[in-house]
């Protein structure tokens, strides 16, 4: 679909809109080689290459971001006093609209996806989907077949709350055992209750993958890299 200009370079997190209006109107974007000083100008961005400065915009229609969280920030859009997940975006990974799909607790490290593809995010959270969630925790003490199938027939939350069926495993057997969970929805402190339902707490909690979409092992907590779209796939497989 065709957009002004302004309008596009202020989608690609260029530029505000009233500063997009500035770059353009003081010729330094071209279209397809020919400087445009014309704002309002309408353009199909997917069949044009723009340049601003000379450097060449690679237009995406959405933007989708894998990140590592760190423990410690909140996986909201903003928030008055507290660092959030989209704080950590560097300059080329931001643009406006930019929100975490789903949330992890201030102290759970992991995968999360950012991007301003609501659909996406509205399809990869639906429970319907039921998309699988593996988290790895280490816990306050060793579990064993009793909790598995507790896990395996769906917990009861405090609350009342029945959980769908889990997985859980156990990966290293030792005090404080490392062991993995899958999760088909995604429930405020999900993993934490459930834990909590069969007299165990956790103590920490990392997300290692969202349907098929496997956090990459080179990002380092705190970094995030732009997914490509296989990974976006994944998701949903
Ligand atoms: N379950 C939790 O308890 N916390 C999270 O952050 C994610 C799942």
């Amino acid at each position: 679909m065709a957009e002004r200009l302004d309008k596009i370079l202020a989608s690609q997190g260029v530029a505000t809109r009233s500063e997009a209006q500035r770059l353009i109107r003081s010729g330094r974007v071209t279209v397809n080689g020919t400087v445009c000083r014309d704002p309002a100008f309408k353009w199909e961005p997917a069949d044009c290459e723009i340049a601003v400065s000379g450097r060449p915009l690679r237009y995406r229609r959405h933007l989708y971001v894998m990140m590592n969280k760190p423990a410690g920030l909140l996986c909201v859009s903003r928030d008055p006093k507290a660092k959030t997940v989209i704080d950590l975006l560097p300059p080329d990974l931001r643009r406006q609209g930019l929100f975490p799909a789903g949330r992890l607790d201030k102290d759970t490290v992991g995968l999360v996806i950012i991007t301003d593809d609501g659909d996406f995010a509205h399809r990869m959270l639906a429970p319907k989907k039921a998309i699988v969630k593996r988290y790895q925790a280490v816990i306050s003490s060793p579990v064993g077949e009793e909790e598995i199938r507790a896990f395996a027939a769906g917990t009861s939350l405090e609350d009342g709350t029945r959980c769908r069926p889990a997985v859980l495993r156990v990966l290293e057997e030792k005090e404080n055992p490392l062991v993995e969970v899958e999760i088909t929805e995604g429930r405020y402190h999900q993993v934490k209750r459930m834990f909590l339902s069969v007299g165990r707490r956790v103590l920490r909690l990392k997300r290692v993958s969202v349907g098929k979409l496997v956090l990459d092992p080179d990002l380092k907590e705190g970094e995030c890299r732009e997914m490509g779209p296989g990974e976006r796939s994944a998701v949903f497989e």
